[in-house]
């Protein structure tokens, strides 16, 4: 079992866009049973308020016809720590908070999406820019070569 978090800050927007999305690509690569996947965020604000997905967010899936469930926010724990293989953050911002939460990143499972890219960098916040059309392609790619990058190193 390969497990995957997706972290961003809110855990409404980036990071549940990036859940169902790659958990789109591992159905439809006939890898479901390989993996879980789950997503937090690294404040507790949102999961205080029992907030959802973002609407943007909800009208970029469902246009691009990635299906998803309902997902509440929830703060990123140490026991998240422990369970998941690879803990994938947004922008390094969401890199140093996770730190902040749980220690030290001792057995390497930080990393950032777009890492995996031969174009790293950070996912802008569609919470601030507005732009869910651009997040979505970033996350797209990202999550493409992210599961190009497992299948490579990981035999799945
Ligand atoms: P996300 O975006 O980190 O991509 O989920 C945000 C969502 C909510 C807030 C900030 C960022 N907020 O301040 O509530």
């Amino acid at each position: 079992m390969i497990k995957v978090i997706f972290v961003c800050l809110g855990n409404i927007c980036r990071s549940p866009m990036a859940q169902f999305v790659f958990q789109q690509m591992v159905d439809e690569a006939g890898l479901t049973h390989l993996f879980e996947i789950d997503s937090a965020g690294t404040e507790s604000y949102n999961e205080i308020n029992h907030a959802g997905i973002h609407y943007g967010t909800r009208n970029i899936l469902t246009q691009m016809h990635v299906p998803f469930v309902e997902h509440y926010s929830r703060q990123i724990r140490k026991s998240d720590y422990e369970k998941f293989d690879y803990i994938i953050a947004m922008d390094e911002s969401n890199v140093e908070d996770i730190q902040a939460l749980i220690g030290a990143d001792k057995n390497h499972k930080i990393s950032l999406l777009l890492d995996y890219t031969s174009h790293p960098r950070k996912i802008k916040d569609p919470w601030y820019t507005g732009n869910f059309d651009e997040t979505y392609w970033d996350v797209y790619e990202g999550c493409q070569c992210f599961l190009e990058w497992l299948k490579m190193n990981k035999a799945c």
